[in-house]
């Protein structure tokens, strides 16, 4: 089967390492893709939400599936573009339609979706530009942290958490009144915080039944112990020790279920993944947030763990029998850890050259930013850099590899968590 397969990460290296795996594996093209997945297949220069583009490419190159790695192109409506074209609407599109993408284009939406469905989160309330003075009502009424989101997608930097009661009503103005994250928080959402520990659970579905994916935990902060800045992830871990079989049926019946039943029931078609932040409160699992994909760095630790085939349980979602598909997990722990630019999150440098990466032993390498030069040189292009995972038969052994090869790859500025899992031990 030829795959064209849309994004640039970590993830879809990943994925594009998976999927060359398969026996069904034809022709594999990336878009527009890195370093690491044209070690995969053959990437094109092409923008994620550029569907005409994407369209001629399709067709030219007969592609027989797109599986779509980032949320941008699912929220802009790359599935219901397939399928309202006549020459496309027979190639299946793995991630959600317009209306499921939802579920992470807009928190009010997804709020109100949980709340519809029964399905255990924060309590919360949605105020606009109108009602700026409703809101700062309300976070008056609370008790800190204060937690503040933009309703729209934000890059992953939509939500504020702060101790701060000033800086809360400050930080409603500015998304409110100065639209900070421009049309998203047109919109902000401001809910209890919850307090526990996070878990990112995956359910690949057809829309009718459901698999659950290996879980992973990752670590969103840049610096250790969890401190400073968020980041877009700087390691993952999978399996997870607290997730075990009493919280997770916890998680199937409370969470996972309704919410295949709410999509369902309202109408929404789902062919892709879910992604499901939650937080584990005192062994209660409540729903942080829902994205309308897999997560980065989460992928580079769960797909490894899935010794099933890729395109099978892709065809399965795409042809509605999902049901039938057989999914093996491999039994021991991934440790992921991402080696990112000085700097990040905030401004980095680019253009750095990648040294050592043919001296990695024992670890899967994915890269993340990175592309190849005019030299064919491997070169920084993004400031999380490069995933590299471990198995072991626990946390501490599958760490201790990827710390090992962590040292070896190299590159000017290069900066990494030591700490990843520590926390699950
Ligand atoms: P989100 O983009 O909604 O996943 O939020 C980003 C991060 O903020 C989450 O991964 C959590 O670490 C944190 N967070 C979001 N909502 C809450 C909440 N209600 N209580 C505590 N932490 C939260
Ligand atoms: N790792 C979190 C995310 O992909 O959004």
């Amino acid at each position: 089967m030829n795959i064209l397969l849309l994004g640039s990460g970590g993830r879809e290296h990943a994925l594009a390492w998976k999927i060359k795996q398969s026996k069904k594996s034809g022709n594999l093209y990336i878009a527009p893709g890195n370093a690491g997945t044209a070690l995969c297949g053959t990437n094109i220069a092409i923008d994620t939400v550029d569907f005409k583009k994407i369209k001629s490419f399709v067709l030219e190159n007969k592609i027989e599936m797109v599986v779509v790695g980032p949320e941008t192109p699912l929220v802009e409506g790359i599935h219901d573009y397939f399928l309202e074209d006549a020459e496309l609407h027979h190639i299946p599109v793995i991630g959600p339609q317009k209306a499921g993408a939802m579920l992470e284009g807009s928190k009010d939406f997804s709020k109100k979706f949980m709340q519809r469905h029964g399905i255990p989160t924060a309590a919360y309330k949605t105020f606009t530009k109108n009602e700026l003075r409703d809101g700062v009502i309300f976070i008056n009424s609370l008790e800190p942290p204060y937690v503040l989101k933009a309703d729209g997608l934000a890059a992953g930097k939509g939500v504020i958490i702060t101790e701060n009661q000033g800086e809360a009503v400050q930080v409603l103005n500015y998304m409110l009144a100065d639209a900070m994250f421009g049309e998203a928080s047109s919109k902000v959402v401001i809910e209890e915080y919850l307090s526990g520990i996070e878990l990112s659970v995956f359910v690949a579905t057809d829309g009718d039944s459901y698999k659950l994916l290996p879980v992973a935990k990752d670590y969103k902060r840049i610096g250790e112990g969890d401190s400073g800045p968020n980041t877009g992830g700087m390691g993952s871990v999978s399996h997870v020790p607290f997730a075990d079989k009493t919280f997770m049926q916890k998680v199937e019946q409370k969470v996972v279920i309704p919410t295949i039943n709410g999509l369902k029931k309202d109408n929404i078609p789902y062919k892709g993944f879910i992604f499901i932040g939650l937080m584990n409160v005192k062994g209660e699992p409540y729903v942080i947030e829902y994205n309308a994909r897999l997560g980065d760095p989460e992928t580079e630790s769960v797909i490894p763990r899935i010794k099933s085939d890729i395109i099978d349980l892709f065809e399965g979602i795409a042809n509605g029998n999902l049901k039938e598909k057989k999914i093996e997990f491999d039994e021991r722990t991934a440790v992921c850890i991402m080696l990112v630019a000085k700097g990040y999150p905030d401004s980095y440098e680019k253009g750095k050259l990648i040294k050592n990466l043919d001296k990695v032993t024992d670890s899967m390498v994915f890269h993340a930013g990175t592309k190849t030069d005019a030299n064919g040189n491997t070169i920084s292009n993004g400031g999380r850099v490069i995933a590299i995972t471990s198995f072991g038969k626990n946390i501490e052994e599958a760490k201790a590899i990827s710390l090992k090869n962590a040292e070896i790859i190299d590159f000017e500025g290069k900066y990494y968590r030591k700490d990843i899992g520590k926390d699950l031990l």
